[in-house]
């Protein structure tokens, strides 16, 4: 008897103290999700705004229509100067209309420009043209899986020029984009760091993806999304290790499903619309960088659907994948086939 219990007093107290770290941990996790969730600052990003008379520029990418139109939206709400980037100057022009209407002291202004196909000599004179503004906010938001139609195909019947036109879009533009603004975000009025505390901190957003994970029909979108988010967090660490840099926060952004002009189909009616998405990326970040948060999950179901993704054995998920990716896929081209 004695021998038995020499053998379980220590078995079940080390159980006891595992399922007490268990217990703990995530009561730690669900605090800290909650309250990212559900306590947001009203005046969010005041960090960034620097201590120049005139107020910061954030730079946007893709920013016509969509999410990035209502991250700009949403920061020149919060006083910020924009400076949109979009690829046809009509649609631009009625976006800065929009906004001009809702805060008309603010500065806006344009860069006409195509992701897919601008040469480095081209964004470098965009880039240029901007250099004399106070910019402290780069997002990277311009995305998205320009193939020939229809849109969700096996990579089998993808050209070179399809790939290459979703890696352009979605990774080349914004690493590009960012080596070259990487100098006026370093700018700051007070060398030695001491600015930076106040209020002179400079951001990067870069919107990668739930699809990162790997999305069947959207292979090569889910690989640049991939890439934007490695892309992100290897930079974040870089810059913190720099006392020139140490002052750029650096932040991925994992969307799940978004209702917007790109993705129209498919999607339910519990999916966020773009500007309501938008104002929670605007309103998150602050509580995301203060926590060193590589990555941020916006949408609070959104966070939910990615813990019950990771959390299932790999052949569950990626049936799960395919039966959602596959409805996605009838509902893209089905209304691509009745438009043609
Ligand atoms: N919506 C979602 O469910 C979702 C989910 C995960 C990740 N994301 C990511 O979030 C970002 C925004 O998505 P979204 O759904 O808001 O996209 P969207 O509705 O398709 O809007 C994209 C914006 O980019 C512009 N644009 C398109 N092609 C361009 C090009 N070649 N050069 C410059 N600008 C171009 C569009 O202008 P035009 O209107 O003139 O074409 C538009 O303003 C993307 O990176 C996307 O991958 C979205």
């Amino acid at each position: 008897m004695a021998g038995i219990s020499t053998l379980w007093v220590p078995l079940l107290t080390t159980l006891a103290g595992i399922g007490s770290l268990t217990l703990v941990s995530t009561a730690y996790s669900t605090i800290r999700f909650l309250t990212l969730h559900l306590i947001t600052p009203s005046h969010p990003l005041q960090s960034y705004k620097r201590a120049d008379p005139e107020p910061a520029y954030a730079l946007i990418t893709g920013s016509s229509a969509g999410i990035g139109f209502g991250i700009a939206r949403a920061l020149i709400q919060q006083g910020f100067n924009i400076i949109l980037l979009g690829h046809l100057a009509g649609e631009l022009a009625s976006a800065k209309e929009q906004l001009q209407t809702l805060v008309p002291s603010a500065s806006i202004q344009i860069l006409v420009m195509d992701a897919r196909t601008a040469s480095p000599e081209e964004m470098q004179a965009a880039v240029q043209s901007i250099a004399h503004l106070n910019v402290s906010i780069l997002v990277n938001n311009v995305g998205g899986n320009p193939v020939t139609l229809p849109p969700f195909r096996v990579l089998g019947n993808y050209s070179s020029g399809d790939v290459d036109a979703v890696i352009n879009q979605n990774a080349r533009f914004m690493a590009r984009l960012t080596a070259m603004m990487l100098p006026i975000l370093s700018r700051r009025k007070e060398e030695g760091g001491k600015g930076a505390e106040r209020g002179e901190r400079s951001l990067i957003i870069n919107l990668s993806s739930a699809g990162r994970i790997g999305l069947p029909w959207l292979v090569m979108y889910g690989a640049t999304k991939a890439f934007n988010w490695a892309f992100s967090c290897g930079l974040s660490r870089e810059l913190s290790v720099d006392p020139g840099t140490r002052h750029i926060d650096c932040l991925a952004i994992l969307p799940g499903d978004v209702k917007s002009q790109g993705n129209c189909e498919g999607v339910s009616a519990n999916d966020p619309r773009s500007d309501e998405f938008a104002e929670q990326v605007v309103r998150k970040v602050d509580c995301a960088v203060g926590r060193g948060m590589k990555e941020l999950r916006p949408w609070m179901m959104h966070g939910v659907q990615d813990w019950v993704l990771g959390i299932l054995p790999e052949g569950v998920k990626s049936k799960e994948l395919i039966k959602v990716l596959g409805k996605k896929k009838d509902a893209f081209n089905g209304a691509w086939e009745k438009s043609r």
